[in-house]
């Protein structure tokens, strides 16, 4: 069963062969979709006969939103904390405490439904594929459980016990960071990484509720040990080893990047074949922190990558369009750069290359944004005009 998808202002390809510019942008561009895949895409005036078409009426056509990095398991509410951070309160790590008193407290419907709620806001803005950590578990079961409920959804999970020392084990000084430290690289990444692909740290020692460099290295090792690709959550609070760390274990992606030196550029852009630096704006937005400049990264000839961080405490939000306009307004980078980052820059931090562009062989994971140009997605902040394109029952 064939769709032919016509009537676009633009079709923005990834692939600049196909179009003009980095992001390959096709006017007048057409696509054809067999099943799950694309399988012609070209000039509409030559597009072959399909069995079907969605007529998209001007709109433009892009590649769904690749959404590299959330924390999408967790129960309760921390908007008071948003509020005190509003009026000058610092971050640093201590509530996660509180999504993981309510996230133990939640039953497993309860948390798959609140997981499902969350993926439809992600799909209702056009993000196609999403990578969902644990982390507001930390016990062997329910970071299990977190895993179990996140593959429901997706097989981009991540196991992130190493989020921060629980309450708990915190309460009982440095014997039981030691001993939390020993649960998470034996018991429980046994019992998480049947459920996951990836393992990530909070690797953050401006942190007194996150891990030293030390505790990264040996928490990356151990998930490397079973079977499991590296993220790491680097450099949110200040200058710290997370980005060189990431980049020596050979790392998919480091995370955050807010406070980079010299040397952490130079060392992401000697590695930009191996490891992505995935920005963040949403948690800069949402803890008043600087950006960090995205276009000096790409000039320097660093892979980057966009992605929303949906989480309770540091940017709960998993707009796209929203994360992009961030990116243009604050962090240098043209409409085309960043939703070239949002899509196939983190489709390269999950190392995937059937996700992220709009070209023969590659899924048909498509967003459809009302406007004449991709430029409006950064040009009408906060307007809900993009969407996955649900091809069973497309709404042109
Ligand atoms: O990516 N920095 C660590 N983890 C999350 C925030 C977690 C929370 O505050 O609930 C982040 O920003
Ligand atoms: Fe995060």
């Amino acid at each position: 069963m064939s769709v032919l998808i016509t009537g676009a202002a633009e079709v923005v390809t990834g692939d600049p062969a196909l179009g003009a510019g980095p992001a390959g942008v096709l006017e007048r561009g057409a696509v054809v979709v067999e099943g799950e895949q694309v399988v012609w895409v070209g000039p509409q005036s030559q597009a072959p006969a399909a069995d079907s078409v969605i007529d998209l009426g001007g709109a433009t056509l892009i590649p769904g939103f690749v959404d590299s990095h959330s924390h999408l398991v967790f129960a309760g509410d921390r908007s008071h904390e948003f509020t005190a951070r509003m009026a000058g309160e610092p971050y640093d790590g201590g509530g996660i405490g509180v999504s993981v008193s309510a996230t133990r407290a939640a039953s497993d419907d309860e948390l798959r439904a609140l997981v499902a709620r969350r993926i439809d806001e992600m799909r209702r803005s056009g993000t196609t594929t999403v990578e969902i950590k644990s982390g507001y578990g930390l016990s062997v079961e329910d970071e299990e459980r977190s895993l179990r409920i996140a593959r429901e959804f997706t097989e981009e999970t991540t196991f992130l016990g190493a989020h921060v020392v629980p309450p708990e084990a915190r309460e009982a000084g440095e014997s039981g960071r030691d001993a939390y430290l020993e649960l998470v690289t034996g018991p429980m990444l046994q019992a998480c990484a049947p459920y996951a692909k990836w393992i990530d740290v909070f690797c953050e020692p401006n942190s007194p509720h996150a891990f030293t460099e030390e505790d990264s290295r040996r928490v990356l090792e151990a998930g490397r040990a079973a079977g499991l690709g590296m993220r790491v959550h680097g450099n949110q609070l200040g200058h710290g080893p997370g980005v060189r760390l990431a980049v020596e274990l050979g790392a998919a992606s480091v995370d955050h990047c807010t406070y980079l030196s010299d040397s952490d550029i130079e060392a992401l852009a000697g590695a930009a074949g191996t490891t992505v630096a995935t920005l963040l704006p949403g948690v800069e937005f949402s803890t008043r922190s600087p950006y960090p400049d995205a276009r000096r990264l790409l000039e320097a000839g660093v892979s980057i990558a966009l992605a929303s961080d949906c989480n309770p405490g540091t940017c709960y939000t998993s707009s796209m369009p929203f994360v992009i306009a961030l990116a243009v307004r604050e962090m240098g980078l043209t409409v085309a750069e960043a939703l070239l980052a949002a899509t196939q820059g983190s489709a390269r931090a999950l190392r995937r290359s059937d996700v992220g562009r709009v070209a023969v062989g590659c899924r048909a994971d498509l967003a459809v944004v009302d406007a004449r140009s991709h430029e409006h997605l950064a040009y009408r902040p906060g307007m809900a005009i993009t969407r996955a394109l649900d091809l069973a029952s497309p709404v042109a």
